[in-house]
């Protein structure tokens, strides 16, 4: 392939697509398609929606009546799964391969699309046999092997919601999400592979069951064959389970309403208590599927990697759903970058021959650090495309992935989007020429515009809030169980605009390029992980010798994001280092490792506003030695 083009144009550098990459896109005017899905998002939406299977067809493409709990493609019946599976066995997909997984230790599964509908139609048989029922919330707490897939497909093909718990939770954090959703039944692992060593799963799955009482049956899947402790009655092994009668390849795919319950999927906001965002059928089936196909322009013939954990978002949309429903072949790895050897991935993109590979800023620049040498031991001209997500792709990691990895013929995608979201939102297509550290343009049907404290739109080049104006099929419907804090999180700020908050600050440059530059909110991103400030500063008041505590994130080399706490010790109590590294492993093991702050600071007082807020950006002014602004605010 031919290299891309590059044009220095003084203040900034634009990465014109190559010949090859134009010509082989499924998009190849984005401005003319943008313009149209603009003037009329709902005849844009209703075009692309007849691209899946509907059981029955809608009767209205978005009813606005209820704002902003919109509906789209109301009457209209379907099942994801039968998106994702079904009409792929009808074709020759039937024996395309679906999932190829690689374990940490080197063990490699494969299934075509036709071994994945009978492992997931044996176990939506089963979950069936144990009374789950539509509507009913299973939680799924597992390392990223196959089996982790199969749950989720089994849940959405009976029509029950899946709310998949990462596995580097804690057992504190995942009894908090069973209890929220009130989960029945929990599918989980005796353990995976991290780093050569194994996360016992297993027993933080029973320490969150006793402190859950609406879990009766437990589901266990054998990864690592360590001794685990099983209760009768309510713990099961996977695979006994798939050996009896029960585990019928014979399961019908219950057919759904269009804004039936797909999922929930927790995530940090400005208070402790993280909230479950809900997807549904129709909408999301939709966006996850046009997004996957129009960004990462694919091909049948594609070999796509997202190495997201499905415990998150990027996995949910872009591992599995986008990628099953365009009939891809998926690659999955359970375990670590760099383990044994900083080459694995490289390993993985030569022994596989992906041809798109997906992953973050955080993973890329940890990486970059060991140097060009072990991505160059690898033959990596498979790859076409490139994609990056999560958080702010600095230039020079740009940089690297897309000469390094890329051969500086990959352009990178670089998406911005969110949990709420659904899928991408301001992203460029295969064909945009790109500048390194900007998301670009919005996706079709979406208007992105950045505005001041008064809702007005700001200059070129100038700072403000990113808003999106008006719904999309993607979006979250809802908090689980709180629709109040739906409204008031995400559209109170707009109410008469109809506009959604995204919580975050970016500006757009004079050519209508959208630099997304951080959350605004009391969200910190580390390592492309979201957590909340609220979230860590109540694990550390939980600890007996703590009285109060503040969080706030700092920039970082390798993670973007890290965090910093300042802590109020209860009186009596002397800070010392055995303190700070008891506090930070608290941290980690009510929340989770990625939680761990890398600085404790103890503090006399904190800065606080006259009505008792914590003034973080003050605290953050101390921790990096910048002028702290504005303090007529402050308390004292
Ligand atoms: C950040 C992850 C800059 C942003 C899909 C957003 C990004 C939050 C990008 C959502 C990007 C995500 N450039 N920032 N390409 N992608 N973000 O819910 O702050 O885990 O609000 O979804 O990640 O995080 P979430």
């Amino acid at each position: 392939m031919a290299q891309s083009n590059i044009e220095e144009t003084g203040i900034k550098t634009l990465y014109h697509p190559s010949k090859e990459v134009v010509k082989q896109a499924n998009i190849k005017d984005y401005e003319k398609v943008y313009a149209e899905s603009i003037a009329d998002p709902e005849a844009f939406w209703a075009k692309e929606a007849k691209q899946l299977k509907w059981y029955k067809k809608w009767s209205k493409v978005l009813d606005d009546s209820e704002e902003p709990f919109y509906k789209w493609f109301v009457g209209g019946k379907i099942n994801i799964i039968h998106n994702a599976i079904d009409r792929h066995l009808l074709t020759w997909r039937r024996n395309k391969l679906a999932i190829i997984w690689e374990g940490e230790p080197g063990d490699v599964r494969t299934m075509s699309y036709h071994a994945l509908n009978r492992e997931v139609s044996k176990f939506a048989s089963v979950l069936k046999s144990m009374g789950v029922k539509k509507g009913e919330i299973v939680t799924i707490y597992m390392p990223q092997i196959p089996e982790l897939v199969i749950a989720m497909l089994a849940c959405a093909k009976i029509g029950a919601a899946h709310s998949v718990v990462y596995g580097g939770f804690s057992h504190e954090a995942l009894a908090t999400r069973i209890e929220d959703a009130q989960s029945r039944v929990l599918v989980t692992a005796d353990g995976g592979y991290r780093r050569g060593k194994i996360t016992d799963l297993k027993s933080i799955a029973n320490e969150a069951i006793n402190r859950s009482p609406t879990i009766e049956v437990c589901i266990t899947v054998k990864r690592t064959g360590h001794e685990v402790h099983m209760e009768n009655d309510r713990d099961f092994w996977y695979h006994d389970l798939m050996n009896l009668p029960i585990a019928s390849p014979n399961c019908e795919t219950e057919v759904m309403d269009s804004e039936d319950l797909l999922f929930i999927l927790y995530t940090s906001g400005t208070t402790g208590k993280p909230k479950g965002l809900m997807h549904t059928h129709g909408g999301y089936t939709l966006y996850t599927s046009a997004t996957h196909k129009y960004v990462f322009d694919i091909k049948d013939e594609d070999r796509w990697w997202c190495a997201a954990d499905p415990g998150w978002i990027t996995g949910h949309s872009y591992l599995v759903y986008g990628p099953l429903i365009n009939g891809s072949t998926m690659v999955m790895y359970e375990g670590a970058p760099n383990h044994p050897y900083p080459n694995r991935w490289w390993q993985m993109v030569e022994k596989y021959g992906i041809t798109i590979m997906y992953t973050s800023p955080t993973a890329i620049r940890g990486l970059m650090r060991f140097g060009d040498q072990w991505p160059k031991r690898h033959d990596l001209s498979t790859l076409r495309l490139l994609g990056s997500v999560g958080e702010p792709i600095n230039p020079e990691a740009w940089r690297w992935y897309y000469e390094v990895i890329g051969g500086g013929k990959c352009p990178i995608m670089d998406t911005w989007w969110q949990t709420e979201t659904g899928g991408h939102m301001i992203t460029p297509l295969p064909v945009t020429a790109l500048k390194p550290g900007s998301a670009t343009k919005p996706f079709f049907g979406i208007e992105a515009i950045v505005v001041n404290e008064n809702a007005e739109e700001v200059k070129p080049g100038e700072e403000g809030k990113l808003v999106i104006k008006g719904p999309w099929p993607g979006m979250a419907r809802s908090i689980y169980g709180d629709p109040d804090r739906y409204v008031s999180t995400y559209w109170e700020d707009y109410k008469d605009k109809g506009w959604y908050k995204a919580g975050d600050s970016a500006r757009i440059d004079e050519d209508g390029y959208i630099w997304v530059i951080g959350r605004i909110d009391d969200v910190i991103k580390v390592s492309g992980y979201r957590l909340g400030t609220a979230e860590v500063e109540s694990a550390l008041v939980s600890h007996p010798k703590v009285a109060e505590a503040a969080a706030i994130a700092i920039p970082h080399e390798v993670k973007g994001n890290s965090i910093q706490v300042f802590v109020i010790l209860k009186a009596n109590v002397t800070g010392s280092k055995e303190l700070e590294e008891e506090l930070r492993e608290h941290v980690g093991s009510e929340i989770g490792p990625i939680a761990r702050p890398d600085k404790v600071t103890f503090v006399e007082s904190l800065p606080k506003t006259r009505s008792g807020k914590i003034m973080r950006r003050v605290l953050k002014a101390k921790a990096m030695g910048t002028e702290v602004g504005d303090l007529s605010t402050l308390e004292e």
